[in-house]
């Protein structure tokens, strides 16, 4: 199985590169390897360009050593099951189809080589047997469990009763040749279940983001979609860069304590201080993944993330100065039945130095000027 090997030379090279850095991050102290905030929703890895040229070689190497080992099975099948693959027939460069004896099939195909099926429910692969004019195409088909699933002698393969077996057909004249269908059995209930899963999934992945005048918002009524992931902002991070070193003229020393955070980063945390609050208390101070302004790249919690950062000369400086720089406070105090949080006077949120300074001179909460909500559905 080389197509096997070679991927899993190429995920070791991506890791291998993958795990090169690490930044510290977050509200909390966590060391975390910088791909965990850049991590798509969904799952999966940001491939490096490093790590692309690695698996372009590797890729390269390997292509033509691929074709000359292809079996009657597909290679992504043994990701299905932890034991050890079968021994399958291989055909080597010298074997070609012409080299076998007259009359004997050389390779079985099937129109797929995974089911799952409910209990009670039937289904049939279609088989192609090569060489197409093969005299003797006959089949024996088999089942690994009967308790799980049925085959009859066409291929009708009947699930029984929950579980996982493999159905096999061989070649009658060239029994060594087959090909196999790794079946799951499940109840109905479980495919229900299944169902209901879909559908929550395709519901979060509507959920859009939202723009009320011109201005992107991530509060308990409006979430944003979890595989929104666009990283810091740019125009952000620059803003922060020249505030901080306005403030750093007057001997304020300002830092980014937590930026960027993704979904799943936000899950984390989140889930951290349910687990040490409970969740009534956690809602007030920390947004459920999906609602953190973090995740839009255009929140920044500086210094000390507790209260004992209002008492510093640096908040005085922050609240007197960030609208000229594009920012407010966002969860002022005082306003926590508007905003939905607690006061929080680290957290700082980007909105442009038109409308900052705009909503920071209204002297209202982002909320307020805008005339909407910060309450979650439920
Ligand atoms: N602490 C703020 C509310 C957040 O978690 O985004
Ligand atoms: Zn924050």
């Amino acid at each position: 199985m080389k197509t096997n090997k070679n991927i899993a030379a190429v995920f070791a090279a991506v890791l291998m590169l993958s795990a090169c850095s690490a930044v510290q991050n977050g509200d909390e102290t966590d060391t975390i390897p910088v791909l965990e905030d850049n991590i798509p929703a969904g799952g999966g890895v940001i491939i490096t360009s490093e790590a692309i040229e690695v698996i372009e070689e590797i890729t390269e190497a390997s292509t033509s050593e691929t074709i000359a080992s292809e079996s009657s099975k597909p290679a992504e099948t043994w990701a299905n099951t932890d034991e050890e693959p079968l021994e399958i027939p291989q055909r080597t460069e010298s074997e070609t189809e012409e080299s076998y004896p007259e009359g004997e099939i050389t390779y079985i195909e099937l129109t797929y080589y995974n089911v799952t099926l409910e209990t009670g429910d039937s289904s049939m692969p279609i088989v192609t047997m090569y060489p197409e004019d093969a005299p003797d195409k006959s089949e024996i088909w088999s089942s690994s469990d009967e308790s799980v699933a049925e085959v009859d002698d066409i291929g009708n393969i009947t699930a029984i009763s929950e579980g996982e077996c493999i159905i096999k057909v061989q070649s009658a004249v060239t029994p060594e040749v087959f090909a196999e269908v790794y079946v799951t059995v499940i109840s109905p209930e479980e495919e229900e279940s299944e169902a209901e899963t879909e559908a929550f999934s395709e519901n979060e992945s509507e959920t859009q983001l939202t723009f009320i005048d011109g201005i992107l918002i991530a509060n308990k009524s409006y979430p944003l979609p979890a595989d929104y992931n666009p990283g810091v902002n740019a125009d952000a991070q620059a803003a922060f860069d020249r505030m901080q070193s306005a403030a750093a003229e007057e001997g304020l020393n300002i830092y980014i304590s937590s930026g960027f955070r993704s979904y799943d980063y936000q899950a984390g945390l989140y889930e951290r201080y349910v687990e040490r609050s409970g969740k009534a208390e956690a809602d007030r101070y920390s947004a459920r993944p999906g609602y953190s302004e973090h995740q839009t790249g255009l929140a920044f919690d500086l210094n000390s993330i507790d209260i004992t950062f209002a008492d510093t000369d640096e908040y005085e400086w922050v609240k007197e100065h960030c609208a000229e720089y594009g920012f407010i406070i966002r969860y002022p105090e005082g306003k926590e039945s508007v905003t939905g949080y607690m006061y929080e006077p680290w957290h700082i949120r980007y909105l442009g130095t038109d409308i900052a300074k705009s909503v920071s001179d209204s002297g209202l909460t982002l909320e307020e000027y805008l005339g909407i909500d910060s309450k979650y559905a439920e």
